[in-house]
This record gives structure tokens, sequence and C-alpha cells, in this order.
């Protein structure tokens, strides 16, 4: 059973989650916030982290799995949250590499890894209850609840998601990257044959996509007949 420290208000739960790490906490430790004044998205972006409207939470991992396997465990982390979310609410997910969570085809979960005082420091936010978002979020935005009209606890989902963590990364620990990159390529549309676009720092690139590598990376065939890896996010479809 993972610690648990619940707080009212963070400016973000990885800062606490790295000040805990810093001091020794075990593999496990997860830091939770009802709300959240400086939530941190990928790419220097900011993750709305309003009251209840979302679960937000850090969890400490301590992992046997080398440096060069962080590319599998962030595929690792969206495999837990889609089967999580689809276990809590009974809706289809669908995950963009490497590991937005989507629910018809807008964002509903985001996760946010970074490698902290020799832990990875897993961060995870979760839309359940908005009943709207900010105009410039309306397109690209969801939450469980506009897609299934209940409302969710986020302590249910965040033992729910924990549960599946736990599953996915003893995968990953006993059995190496082969299970966890087969899985991927099996849930998520990105993987395979999708046309896509790729903001690889300021030059775009156009193609089909064409599996992972064995690290975990994207196969991209280009326009050109040319193969190209993927190896950060930025991943969007090609209209
Ligand atoms: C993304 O941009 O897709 C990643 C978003 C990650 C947001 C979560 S909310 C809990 C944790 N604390 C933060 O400040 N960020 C992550």
């Amino acid at each position: 059973m993972s610690a648990i420290f619940w707080h009212d208000e963070l400016p973000s739960t990885m800062s606490e989650a790295a000040r805990l790490a810093a001091s020794g906490a075990p593999h496990g430790t997860v830091v939770a916030a009802r709300r959240q004044t400086a939530g941190q998205g990928r790419h220097g972006k900011r993750w709305a982290s309003e009251a209840d409207a979302g679960l937000y939470f850090t969890q400490i991992m301590r992992l046997k799995a080398a440096v060069p396997d962080l590319p599998v465990v962030t595929l690792a982390l969206g495999l837990a949250v889609a089967e999580a979310l689809t276990a809590v609410s009974g809706l289809p997910m669908d995950i963009r590499w490497p590991n937005d969570i989507l629910l018809r085809e807008r964002k509903v979960s985001g996760i946010l890894t970074q490698f902290e005082e020799g832990a990875v420091l897993a961060g995870i936010g979760v839309n359940l209850n908005q009943r709207a978002f900010p105009e410039e979020l309306e397109s690209i935005a969801t939450s469980l609840w506009m897609a299934s009209g209940w409302d969710y606890e986020p302590a249910k989902v965040l033992e729910e998601i924990l549960g599946k963590i736990e599953l996915h990364i003893g995968l990953l620990d006993r059995e190496g990257r082969g299970p966890i990159l087969r899985l991927f390529e099996q849930s998520s549309s990105y993987a395979m044959g999708r046309r896509v676009e790729v903001d690889m720092g300021g030059r775009v690139v156009r193609g089909v996509t064409h599996g992972l590598d064995e690290s975990g990376f994207l196969r991209l065939r280009k326009e050109d007949g040319m193969y190209e890896l993927v190896l950060a996010g930025g991943v969007r479809p090609w209209l």
C-alpha cells in the first residue's frame, strides 16, 4: 500500500513530491492536492487545476528499471491511466504517443514524468468533473463528466490508477520492455498507420506512424519514404 498525502492546496504536487523524494520518501509515496495554484504541464505549459474539478497527484517511483527504460516507463504510465479511466467510467480511451489520454479525440488526462533526486516523479492530472473549459482549451480538452454526465470522486479514481500503475510497472520490471511496447501498440490509435505531424523543436515533420522502436520511440514514415524517430511529444493529427 502506498502512503498518500492529501493536501487542500499546493502550488504543484511535483515540487512537493520532489521535496519528499529528496528527504528519502519510499517508492510508491503519493502527493495529491484538491487544487493546485501553479499546476505544471509538459513543454512549460500550465495545467488548470481548480478545486475538485480534477485529480492532481504525483507518485514517487524508485524503479529497478534503468534510465534508458524511462521512455517505456512513460508509456506504461499512459497505459495504466487509460485502463483505470475506462474501468471507472466504462468509456473507451485512446493514447496519443507518448501518454496523452484522449476521450473522443480530446485530452482527458496528461502525464508529466521527471527524473529527480534519484526517483521518477510521475505527475498525473485527470479532468473529472469540469462542466466547461476556457475558450483556448474548449476544442482540445474534455472531462469524464462531459462524456458521461456523472461526477467522479478524485480519491476513488486515484485508487484505481495506483492499482493499474503497480500492475504495469510490475510487468516492466519482471518481463522487460516487450510486453509494454506490444500493449501500447494495441491500445493507441497513434502507434500505427496514423497520419501525424510532429513539431521537432521548430521543424515540423509529417508522415505516417509505423510502430515503436525497442526503446519506445515512435517511428514515422515520411512523405519521401525515409523513416524518422520521434523522441519527444508534440504529435498531432495531420488532416
Ligand atoms: C501534460 O501537459 O500533459 C502533463 C500534465 C500533468 C499535470 C499533472 S497534475 C498533477 C501533477 N502536478 C503538476 O503540477 N503537474 C502534474
